[in-house]
C-alpha cells in the first residue's frame, strides 16, 4: 500500500480549545508578541517544540506504575541504564532531568575561558551552557547546510577540513571535546551521515580529542542513514544507531525527544575520571547518581521509549509525516529548508519576507501571523534566538532566519497537518501585509524565551 498510516491506535484523547481570530489578536498582544508567553490553552496546534511533547505509549504508562522510587539503586535505574547502554555502548550512564542538565554538568567540568567546543551547529542551550563557563561554542557546519534552498541528503554534516584547521589554529589543549548534534536541530533538523561521523572521529582521534554526540534525535538520524546512505539499507535502525555511538566517547541526550518521554535526559561517557567528576556535580545539583533529578517512574518511561523509538514503522510514519507537510508547502511555493528534516519544517523567513530586514525579525513576524491566522504556535530560530551585537550595538544576524514548526511525536494526525498547511498558505498569500517587530524587553541570556516585542510602526 502507498498510504503510510499512524502505527498506533488512539486510546486516550485531550480536547483542544478553539479561539477566534479576534481573541488571538488580543492574546498575542498580551503575550508581548512572544509565542512562548501565550498560554497553551489558547493554542490550537502547538508546534513550539517536539521536546517533552510526545504521546507516551500504553507500555510507557504501565512503566510509570512500575517505577521503583527507591532513593538509591532503584530497579528502574538499572532498566534505564541497560536500555541506554544497549544503544550507546557507553560505559558510564548518568541520568539528568533533561538535556541541558547533562550539558551543564559536562561543560562545568570541561569548559573555561580560553576553551573552544566545536559542533556542526550548537543548539541554543548547549551554546548557553558552554558560554556560561567562559568557553566559546563554535559552529563548523558544512557550506551546503547553510543553503536552505539546496537539497542534499546530509546537510547536518560537519566541515571536516574546517575542524582540522580549527584544531591547529586554537591548539589541541584548548579543545576539551568536539560535538556532533544528530540531527542538527538549529540547522533545520538535518541528518548527519555515518561517513561524516566517522571522518570527524578520525580527526578527533588524531589529535586526542574526545567526540561527544548531542544525541537528542539519534533514531531519526539513524533512519535517514538507512534511507539515504549506501551500505545501510539492510541494517536495522538499532544497528545503525549503535554504529553511530561506536564512534563517540560520550553523549548528551534530552530524552524528551527520541526517548518519547515528557521529561528526562542523560549524560554518558567512557572516561572514568570525567564520569566521577560529573557524578559528583550531579549529586550537588541534580540528585543521587541512580536517579539524577528524575523519579524512578521517569526512568522506566525512558527505558521503554528507547525501545519503541527504533521501531521502523514508527520512524517511517514519523519521517513521512514531516516530509508530507514539506512537500505540500514546496508545491505551493512556500520557501522552506529543503529537504525537510526529521522533526520539523523550517520556513525560510528571508525568502518568505524579503522586505523585512533581520533587524526587524522576519521570523518573529511570520510566527505571530501563524498564531493570529490559525492558532498555530511555532518558534523563531533566527536573529531573535541567535543574533549577536557588535560593540556599536549593530545586529550580527545568524546565517539563516527561520521559523520552526516542530512536530510532537505521536500527537497530531494527518488532518491536523492538513489544517496547518491551509493556515500557512493563507499567511503566505497575505505576506506583503506582514510587518517587522522590535524588541522592547530582553533578558541577558536565551532572550527568545521571555523577550517582549512590538510591531514596527
Ligand atoms: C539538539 C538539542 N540539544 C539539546 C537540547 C536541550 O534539551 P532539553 O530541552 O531537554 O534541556 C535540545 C532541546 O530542544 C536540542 O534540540
Amino acid at each position: 500500500m502507498k498510504t503510510i498510516i499512524e502505527p498506533f491506535k488512539i486510546k486516550s484523547v485531550e480536547p483542544i480549545r478553539f479561539t477566534t481570530k479576534e481573541e488571538r489578536v488580543k492574546i498575542l498582544k498580551n503575550a508581548g508578541y512572544n509565542t512562548f508567553m501565550v498560554p497553551a490553552d489558547d493554542v490550537l496546534i502547538d508546534l513550539l517544540t517536539d521536546s517533552g511533547t510526545s504521546a507516551m505509549s500504553a507500555k510507557q504508562w504501565a512503566g510509570i506504575m512500575e517505577g521503583d522510587e527507591s532513593y538509591a539503586g532503584s530497579k528502574s535505574f538499572y532498566r534505564f541504564e541497560k536500555a541506554v547502554k544497549k544503544i550507546t555502548g557507553l560505559e558510564y550512564i548518568i541520568p539528568t532531568h533533561q538535556g541541558r542538565a547533562a550539558e551543564k554538568i559536562l561543560f562545568f567540568n570541561v569548559g573555561a575561558k580560553g576553551k573552544y567546543i566545536p559542533n556542526n551547529t550548537h543548539f541554543d542551550t548547549t551554546r548557553a551552557n558552554i558560554e556560561f563557563t567562559g568557553a566559546e561554542a563554535v559552529d563548523l557546519l558544512n557550506e551546503i547546510g547553510k543553503k536552505p534552498e539546496v537539497r542534499a541528503d546530509f546537510k547536518g554534516d560537519m566541515d571536516v577540513e574546517k575542524l582540522e584547521a580549527f584544531i591547529k589554529d586554537k591548539g589541541v589543549e584548548n579543545i576539551p571535546l568536539c560535538m556532533i548534534t544528530v540531527t542538527n536541530n538549529s540547522g533545520g533538523g538535518q541528518p548527519v551521515s555515518m561517513k561524516n561521523i566517522r571522518e570527524v572521529k578520525a580527526v578527533c582521534k588524531k589529535y586526542g580529542i574526545p567526540l561527544f554526540l548531542d544525541a537528542c534525535r539519534f533514531a531519526e538520524n539513524a533512519y535517514f542513514i538507512k534511507k539515504r546512505e549506501k551500505g545501510y539499507e539492510n541494517k536495522s535502525v538499532l544497528e545503525i544507531a549503535q554504529e553511530m555511538f561506536s564512534y563517540a566517547d560520550g553523549a548528551t541526550m534530552s530524552a524528551k525527544k527520541d526517548a518519547l518521554v515528557n521529561i528526562g535526559g542523560f549524560l554518558a561517557m567512557n572516561d572514568p575520571d570525567l564520569a566521577m567528576k560529573c557524578r559528583n556535580l550531579l549529586i550537588v545539583t541534580e540528585g543521587f547518581p541512580t536517579y539524577g533529578g528524575l523519579a524512578g517512574r521517569d526512568l522506566e518511561a525512558v527505558a521503554q521509549g528507547l525501545e519503541e523509538v527504533v521501531d521502523e514503522h514508527y520512524l517511517e510514519y514519523r519521517i513521512r509525516s514531516v516530509e508530507y507537510l514539506g512537500e505540500k508547502l514546496v508545491a505551493a511555493g512556500v520557501p522552506i529548508i529543503e529537504p525537510p528534516g526529521g522533526h520539523a519544517i523550517y520556513i525560510d523567513a528571508k525568502r518568505f519576507l524579503p522586505d523585512v530586514p533581520s533587524e526587524q525579525f522576519p521570523g518573529q513576524s511570520i510566527t505571530c501571523e501563524l498564531y493570529i491566522e490559525g492558532g498555530i504556535r511555532a518558534v523563531e530560530i533566527g536573529s531573535v534566538m541567535f543574533g549577536k551585537y557588535d560593540k556599536d550595538g549593530k545586529l550580527i544576524p545568524p546565517p539563516m532566519e527561520l521559523v520552526r514548526m516542530a512536530i510532537p511525536r505521536r500527537v497530531y494526525t494527518q488532518s491536523h497537518i492538513d489544517y496547518l498547511i491551509e493556515v500557512i498558505l493563507e499567511v503566505y498569500k497575505n505576506r506583503k501585509s506582514l510587518k517587522g517587530y522590535e524588541i522592547t524587553y530582553q533578558a541577558p541570556m536565551l532572550r527568545h524565551f521571555t523577550a517582549q516585542f512590538a510591531p514596527v510602526k
